[in-house]
Formats: C-alpha cells, structure tokens, sequence
C-alpha cells in the first residue's frame, strides 16, 4: 500500500513511524513531515490548507490510503475532498469533525446520546446580558469555553464572579479567541484525575487503545498556561479494566451511534479526553483525531499492524483484531522552547539526537534541518519518549529523563514531574 500521512508534528512522526512497521507497506510519503520522519519515509513539501494539491499528489501517486494528522484540514474538509476522488481517508468529514470544532455541537450529541459530562448553558454574542445574569447565579468556580476551535486555548477556569465577567468580555466583546468566541458555553467545573481515550472507528464498530494522560499546564505539578501538552504517559492506572468498559459503553459507543442516526457517521479517531470523577468518568471535550502528545506514547504499546487497522477503518470494515495491546508502558517529556506557549526563540542547533537505544524514541515536533544540521523551529520542539515491554512507567520515567541530560539546544526547557503522578 502507498499511504500519505497529513501533518508536521511529534503526533504525525509517531503514526508516520507506527505505519512505517507494516508488512503492507510499499511507499510512504509526508506531507510535509519533519526531519525526524525524513529517516524513514518521503518528505513531500505541499501546503496542507490546500486540498487541491493533496488530492491531485494522491491521485498522481496512486495513494491508496491518507492519514490526516492535525484537526485543522479534517473541519476545512480535506477528508471530503479526497473521497469524492475515490482515495480512501482515515480522519472524518468536515461534519463530523464538528464534534470538536463546535463545543455547541458535541454538547447537543452528548446529550441525545445520554453521555454523562458537565452542565452547561450557552449564549451567543447577542447574549451577554443573559449570561451575566446567568453567571450571578452560578457556583464557583465556574468554566467559561470559546465554542469554536482555539488551538487549546479558549478555555477559561474562573474562580469567582469578577473573573467570570472578565473573561466573558474578552471572549464575546474583545474576541481574544476570534470568531471562536461568537458563542461560549459556561460549564459546571469537574473535580478529579484526567485521561485521554482514543477510540477507532469506521462510523460502526470501534476498538479504544490504551489510555494516556497528558500534561497540558506548562509548569511542574499543573501550574502556569496550559499548552498543547507537555508530556504524557500510557497506560495511566487510572483506567481500570472495569472502567475501560464503562467508558466504552456509556462513552464511546452511545456518541459514535448518535452521529450515526444524524447521518454524520465518524470515521476516524474519536478522543475522548475525560475528567474520572466521584461519580464516574465525565466527557470534558471530544477531539476528531490523535491527541499531541498522547500518540507518541499510545502508539508504541501497540502489537500487531498499525497500517491494517486504519485502513480497514477507512474501507468502511473495521478489522477489530489487527492492534493490541503489548503489555508495556511509554512516557513522553516534551523538550519544549523556554517561553512557550507564548513568545520564544528559535533557530537554535540540537544535539544529542544520535542516541542508539531501542527503548528511547526521539520524536521531532517543531525542528528544521538548515545547512545539514537540525535546528528548534517550534515552541514544542522534540518528544522525548521511553517505552518499555514491561508495563513499569517509574522506569520509563527515570529512562526518559536520563536520556533527557543528553539533548542540548538553547533555552531548552522541560517538566521535570511528567508521569509522577502515575
Ligand atoms: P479542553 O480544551 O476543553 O480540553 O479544556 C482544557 C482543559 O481545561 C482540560 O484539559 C481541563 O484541564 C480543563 N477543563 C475544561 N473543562 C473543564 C471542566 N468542565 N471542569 C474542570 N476542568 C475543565
Ligand atoms: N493533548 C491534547 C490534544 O491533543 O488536544
């Protein structure tokens, strides 16, 4: 199979490097890639907001399968694009990507499906004076959400009134998140541990893989900004057998059958990200694709043919059997640019990429190859990552960070308490 995979990130080398290991593989391109998935597959230089060129290098290269990455090209529909050219995709159409390009919306399903989450209320731009009144009603504190895509961002956790008011002005009037903040959703706060669930699907049938936590506040023991994330680890002890089974049946299924009856069926990867309360686990956002950087540590303690089961996901025929589980554990410490998620340098040389360890993946996020060397060229710069056989994260965690002395660039910067939890 020739298989396309969309995306520039640690995410996409991780499913670029997971595919990489299929017997089924014959060609596998980039588009674009980074220099970490140069060593092993086709790094092809296309603009993938521009669907027209994706399809047309598809069609020109007889790809048989594309794998999109990120959730910006799945909610512009890329993935509807290249099916009405007959190319089969992993990722869902731009419809069902609205699970989490609208906060509204997954709200809406989740509630028809009767899947527990946080109470809420939504109000548009022309609302305020509602929300306000609304808002001198609620307990604190109180979670105030962007509807629309805020790269992570457009959440706002307000501990009393005066901050909620705040931050309803800068969402709705002054528009902090763009067009993102036409509508807001102000939510019940949950207490508890998160988790991060990813389910495959072909729109029917689904398989999860092994949960993860992320770390997504910049700061160690969860303080500061929050961030695209800035490590994680699989699998987090937090999801027990029993409650795998739960988040399958009141979680996954009921969402995945609900789109389904509204005729959007998902095909793709659905995430759920999860709060697991007092009361159980609580839906806190679907995403429509891999999570960053869960994926780095998720894909890894996968046996079997990674490439057999997104395509039989794509084809429409999920092959339910062809992943499992192996029995490891992985962590994950993102060495990220000191100053991220808000302003920092970049250009600066990496060393200490050439580490020979197979329990030691180096994935790339945000670097550059310039004059035969590679340089940072990101805020999230190298997913470090540890995987073991043994299902042991206190050594993977000690592994990663041992490894983590050995990578040099300026203004490096990392969490030192990623997986300390588990
Ligand atoms: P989201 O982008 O919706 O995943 O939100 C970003 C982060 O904000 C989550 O990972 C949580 O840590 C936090 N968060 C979002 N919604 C809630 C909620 N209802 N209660 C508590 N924390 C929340
Ligand atoms: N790790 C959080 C996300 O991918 O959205």
């Amino acid at each position: 199979m020739k298989v396309a995979v969309i995306g520039s990130g640690g995410r996409e080398h991780a499913i670029a490097l997971t595919i990489s290991k299929s017997k089924n593989l014959s060609e596998l391109y980039c588009i674009p890639g980074n220099p970490g998935t140069k060593n092993f597959a086709n790094n092809v230089q296309l603009n993938t907001n521009q669907s027209e060129s994706i399809v047309q290098f598809s069609i020109d290269n007889q790809i048989d399968l594309v794998v999109i990455g990120p959730e910006q090209p799945l909610v512009d529909g890329l993935s509807d694009e290249l099916r009405r050219n007959n190319i089969k995709v992993f990722g869902p159409s731009s419809e069902a990507a609205k699970i989490e390009s609208s906060k509204s919306f997954a709200k809406k399903i989740m509630n028809e499906a009767n899947v527990p989450t946080s109470k809420y209320r939504e109000f548009t731009s022309s609302e305020i004076d509602d929300a306000k009144k609304y808002l001198s009603t609620c307990n604190f504190p109180i979670v105030i959400k962007a509807d629309g895509l805020a790269a992570g961002k457009g959440v706002v956790i307000c501990r009393d009134l005066d901050e909620a008011l705040d931050n309803l002005f800068k969402i709705t009037i002054n528009k902090v998140f763009g067009d993102a903040g036409n509508k807001i959703l102000v939510e019940e706060f949950l207490n508890g541990e998160e988790a991060s669930v990813f389910a495959i699907t072909d729109g029917k049938i689904f398989i999860t893989l092994p949960a993860a936590q992320d770390h997504k506040r910049v700061g160690d023991n969860d303080t500061g900004k929050n961030t695209g994330g800035m490590g994680a680890y699989a699998p987090t002890p937090l999801i027990t057998p029993e409650l795998e089974l739960v988040i399958q049946q009141k979680i996954i299924k009921p969402v995945i059958d609900q789109l389904n009856k509204a005729g959007i069926p998902f095909i793709g990867c659905l995430y759920a990200g999860l709060m697991i309360t007092a009361d159980g686990p609580k839906v806190i956002e679907f995403n429509c694709r891999f999570g960053d950087p869960e994926t780095q540590v998720v894909l890894p303690l996968l046996d079997g043919d990674f490439l057999e089961i997104l395509y039989s996901a794509a084809a429409g025929k999920l092959n339910s059997n062809a992943v499992k589980y192996n029995g490891g554990s992985a962590v994950c410490v993102v060495a990220a640019s000191k100053g991220y998620p808000d302003r920092y340098e970049k250009g600066f040389q990496i060393s200490g990429l050439d580490i020979e360890d197979p329990e030691i993946i180096i994935y790339h996020a945000g670097t550059v190859e310039k004059d035969g060397q590679i340089v940072t060229k990101g805020g999230r710069v190298l997913g470090i990552t540890a995987v073991l056989r043994e299902n042991n994260i206190r050594n993977a965690r000690n592994k990663v960070y041992e490894v983590l002395k050995k990578i040099r660039f300026k203004n490096i910067y990392y969490r030192n308490d990623i997986a300390l939890k588990a």
